[in-house]
């Protein structure tokens, strides 16, 4: 496990975010629930996990800018420091009783990401890292996965809501991988799909159309166990391209690599 001030501060964050979810996942029935787009429902559970978020994070460092899916940007004194906050990443799994949901927060240093937290309340699944302190599950040090050929690898990808994105691509590059990967899951959890690949239950994931909150955490995570993650075209950051590609080493070049053929094609 991470101890430090940061790591304390960022993990009693997540996890009094997460009681409430918990809470309401046991009566999600009765949860008061909007439309903010075709397919894309946001919930009173979403809402008020982001305000404990707020309030714990600016209390505990006044000065740094947040980026909050449900609420949008507040501004920061410190302009080096942001947190990127999803109070709940996978909302259509919560709101169908899917036991498949996370509680993210990613903390930005100078266009950096350099700490994450991940905390499945189901699972009881925290997950953690720092820059330079590696990555953990619980109090077990993680590392991606070993595995090395596409034709053994487990692969996560992600859909855009209805309305967003781009289908006819995601359809194209699915297929490729699909034609050459041993499996494909969508899990319904950007956050969590990250840190499945930090751990080593998937061998390496993509994504293309989202957004900050949802991957920023799972950056960091991978990285510190080892694993390589870009933008889907391959560049070096994926903060501002906001498209994903991770795994260990070799399947993080094979995925780029066959997302990239289908570009050009
Ligand atoms: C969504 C989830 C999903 C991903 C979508 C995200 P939300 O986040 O991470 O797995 O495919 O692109 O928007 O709306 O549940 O926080
Ligand atoms: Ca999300
Ligand atoms: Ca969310
Ligand atoms: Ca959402």
């Amino acid at each position: 496990m991470i101890s430090s001030p940061l790591m304390t501060v960022m993990v009693d964050a997540v996890r009094k975010a997460a009681r409430g979810l918990r809470r309401d996942f046991g009566e999600v029935e009765n949860l008061q629930v909007s439309r903010k787009g075709p397919g894309d429902f946001v919930s009173a559970a979403d809402r008020k996990a982001e305000e404990v978020l707020r309030d714990a994070l600016l209390k505990a460092r006044p000065g740094y800018g947040l980026v909050l899916e449900e609420n949008g940007i507040i501004e920061g004194t410190d302009k080096s420091h942001t947190w990127h906050i999803d109070p709940l990443d996978g909302t259509s799994n919560f709101l169908h009783g899917v036991p498949h949901f996370a509680v993210s927060v990613g903390l930005e240093r100078e266009g950096q990401i350099v700490a994450g937290a991940i905390f499945d309340p189901i699972k009881d699944e925290l997950f953690v890292a720092e820059r330079g302190k590696g990555a953990y599950l619980n109090n077990r040090r993680l590392r991606v996965s070993g595995r090395q050929d596409m034709a053994d690898a487990l692969v996560g990808y992600g859909t855009p809501y209805l309305g967003r994105g781009s289908h006819p691509r995601l359809l194209r590059e699915l297929g490729a991988v699909m034609a050459v990967a041993g499996g494909t899951r969508r899990m319904g959890s950007a956050a969590l799909d990250m840190a499945y690949v930090a751990c080593g239950r998937l061998d390496a994931y993509w994504e293309r159309d989202l957004q900050t909150y949802d991957f920023a955490a799972g950056v960091i995570l991978v990285r510190e166990a080892g694993g390589f993650v870009t933008s889907a075209d391959g560049a070096a950051e994926p903060l501002a391209p906001r498209s994903v590609a991770c795994g260990n080493e070799g399947l993080h070049r094979d995925l780029v690599a066959i997302l990239k053929k289908v570009q050009a094609a």
